[in-house]
């Protein structure tokens, strides 16, 4: 067998079900679900549309570069979303449709790294799990690196020495950050890039909550961004990957794209053929829809704002809750353990939210995961205020 499938880490969700087992919450109360990272509110009916009319598409095997028309229209998007230069990204060369960005993110590590090198894959903590199972399965040893409030909720990449960063193979980059809603600016992006260049590594960098943004006027710089205003207009050792799953309310479409260098691009296709994973028809005619309208993005963060502010107010008195930049979580500080806090809300107040310490991993003496806890802002407006009135009842009777 693989090695790293005995590696493999239980999934949060798993940690969390094991959490509650034996759990009675008062029937009383309905169950609120803030653990998961699944948005609720409804899918665009332009993209439910666009499947429908195209479910003719089922008949034929799809290419896994997919459209040209798709990969047009996400050139299109990404030059505007990140004020690239007109004509940089080229769509034949520099875009692929993924079928979500999670199986993107597995699988540009199995692509880049080399196995016989000794390499490490450095990603933060805590972090989105796929990354440390890609790594392990690609025969690399994942690298850790605390995203402490100090520090922004950011890795501390100046502490990073030059032999880790030589053993460095892959970086994964989550800007806005999942748990922490932080947002990387782009002078530290350009630093990466640099340092990318200077030893030799691939920076992956997942972008797929960069479309929920607090400050309409503010939005989240991007890698490519980033490249191009260093004067990397081929985006060398770059690779960014955007998901319509929290953008458009679709997870369950499975679409996103990866773009960046044509070389790393170029490779990643030829791995994707063998892998089988060409985005069916309906799918990418309903992604095109998706990418090429910004109406239901805007009033999809006008919903995000709101929950924001009404929870943040009844939350505030009680917990030290802050909306973050981006994202939909807030990930406060608890007053008691974070798997207790957890296991104890839902006994009491059958609200579910995710303990910090099950999204990281302990290092060096410390667990950036610890004593926080992750509250996913997903179900509707109403169902939100009444959480927070019941986690704000739990903490007051602490
Ligand atoms: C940080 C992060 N990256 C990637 C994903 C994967 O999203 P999808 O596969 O739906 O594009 C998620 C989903 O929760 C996530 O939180």
């Amino acid at each position: 067998m693989n090695p790293g499938i005995a590696q493999l880490q239980p999934y949060p969700f798993e940690k969390l079900a094991a959490l509650k087992a034996g759990c009675e919450p008062p029937r009383t109360l309905e169950p609120i679900a803030l653990y998961i990272g699944e948005p609720r509110h409804p899918t665009p009916s332009l993209i439910t549309e666009a499947l429908i009319a195209h479910l003719h598409g089922l008949a034929v095997y799809p290419s896994t570069r997919g459209l040209p028309a798709l990969r047009q229209a996400i050139a299109d998007w990404l030059t505007g979303r990140f004020a690239l230069p007109a004509g940089s990204l080229d769509p034949e060369r520099q875009i692929l449709p993924v079928n979500g960005t999670r199986e993107a993110l597995f699988a540009i590590a199995q692509a880049v790294v080399d196995p016989s090198r000794a390499p490490l894959v450095l990603m933060p903590n805590p972090f989105y799990q796929i990354y440390e199972g890609a790594a392990l399965l690609a025969g690399a040893q994942p690298h850790f690196l605390p995203c402490l409030p100090e520090n922004g909720f950011f890795p501390d990449f100046a502490s990073v020495d030059a032999a880790t960063w030589d053993r460095c193979r892959l970086l994964y980059l989550c800007s806005p950050a999942n748990p922490s809603g932080a947002v990387l600016d782009l002078d530290s992006l350009s630093r990466l890039i640099e340092l990318a260049q200077a030893h030799d590594f691939v920076i992956a960098s997942d972008e797929c909550y960069a479309e929920l943004y607090l400050d309409e006027s503010t939005p989240p710089p991007g890698l490519l961004q980033a490249a191009a205003a260093l004067g990397n207009t081929q985006f060398t050792g770059c690779i960014c990957f955007h998901s319509l799953s929290k953008r458009s309310n679709a997870p369950g479409l499975r679409s996103g794209f990866v773009a960046g260098d044509a070389r790393l691009i170029e490779q990643f296709y030829a791995y994707r053929t063998y892998h089988g994973c060409a985005m069916p028809l309906p799918t990418q005619h309903a992604s095109l829809a998706a990418w090429s309208d910004e109406a239901h993005v805007r009033a999809n963060r006008a919903l995000y704002r709101e929950k924001f502010a009404a929870v943040v107010e009844l939350l505030a008195p009680v917990l030290p809750v802050e909306a973050p930049a981006a994202g939909f979580y807030l990930w406060p500080r608890t007053p008691i353990p974070d798997t207790d806090f957890v296991r104890r809300l839902f006994a009491e107040q059958n609200v579910t939210l995710l303990p910090g310490s099950f999204l990281s991993r302990p290092h060096n003496g410390q667990d950036p995961g610890a004593n926080r806890v992750r509250i996913a802002l997903v179900p509707p407006l109403d169902e939100c205020v009444e959480a927070a009135w019941r986690i704000r009842r739990f903490v007051e009777g602490l």
